[in-house]
């Protein structure tokens, strides 16, 4: 069955020559230029606080990718507040959590998008132990499976300072980009998420000021 999606939120793909999807395709440039070189295969978004831009970012930046011919992986780690597969209109019985657990397998749990080439595991039912779950052996096989399988994988995260999940993910991945809301973000808890990155050696790459109205 072919869905829709969440327009509003999507707007690269809905609207690819505006000056906004042009700014999504700007952050894709930033980013290969940040990682130097470096492998670059697995990239995480998160913040300070909730409300932030978090998801609306990496959904665009998911289908720039695509846009430049790459096979992308969107993984929904927020599994406190799963909210990707509301973006894309898609169903949410089984997911990461439920791949973590061990009651559903890749194939039934990845989910193919309105999008050619975009690939979605949302998050699954909200577990009871998501840190757990996200600090496991199996979380690290599976991001190395997909790697094989896939050009770009995305994850989306809950904020840095709310619960340990993104650290733990921010450890597996190949880098960090932080979204900050234009003035809503106290400099002080700026410095302490980047601690708590920084304490596992996360690679930040930058930091996107979104919501800037001015
Ligand atoms: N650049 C932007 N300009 C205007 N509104 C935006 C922008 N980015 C996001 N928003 C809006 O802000 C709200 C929160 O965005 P989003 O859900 O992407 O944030 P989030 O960080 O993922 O939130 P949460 O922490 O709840 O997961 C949404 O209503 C979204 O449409
Ligand atoms: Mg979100």
């Amino acid at each position: 069955m072919r869905r829709s999606i969440n327009d509003s939120s999507l707007i690269v793909s809905m609207n690819p020559k505006s000056p906004i999807s042009e700014v999504y395709r700007l952050l894709r440039t930033k980013i290969h230029f940040a990682s130097k070189d470096q492998a670059l295969k697995t990239l995480m978004i998160t913040s300070t606080q909730a409300g932030e831009g978090k998801t609306t970012t990496i959904s665009n930046l998911a289908v720039t990718y695509t846009q430049e011919g790459k096979k992308v992986l969107l993984i929904d780690a927020d599994m406190r507040k799963p909210s990707l597969h509301r973006v894309f209109s898609q169903p949410n019985h089984q997911g990461l959590s439920t791949l973590l657990m061990g009651q559903t397998s890749v194939e039934d749990s990845i989910q193919e998008t309105i999008i050619d080439q975009l690939f979605l595991l949302p998050s699954g039912p909200i577990p009871a132990n998501s840190s757990e779950l996200l600090d496991s052996v199996v979380m690290r096989e599976l991001l190395e499976l997909f790697k094989q399988q896939y050009d770009v994988i995305l994850i989306d995260t809950p904020s840095v300072l709310s619960v340990s999940d993104s650290v733990i993910v921010s450890a597996l991945c190949d880098g960090v980009v932080m979204i900050v809301a234009s003035g809503k973000v106290r400099k002080d808890h700026l410095k302490k998420a980047k601690e708590q990155l920084d304490h596992v050696n996360a690679r930040m790459l930058g930091i996107v000021i979104n919501k800037d109205v001015k």
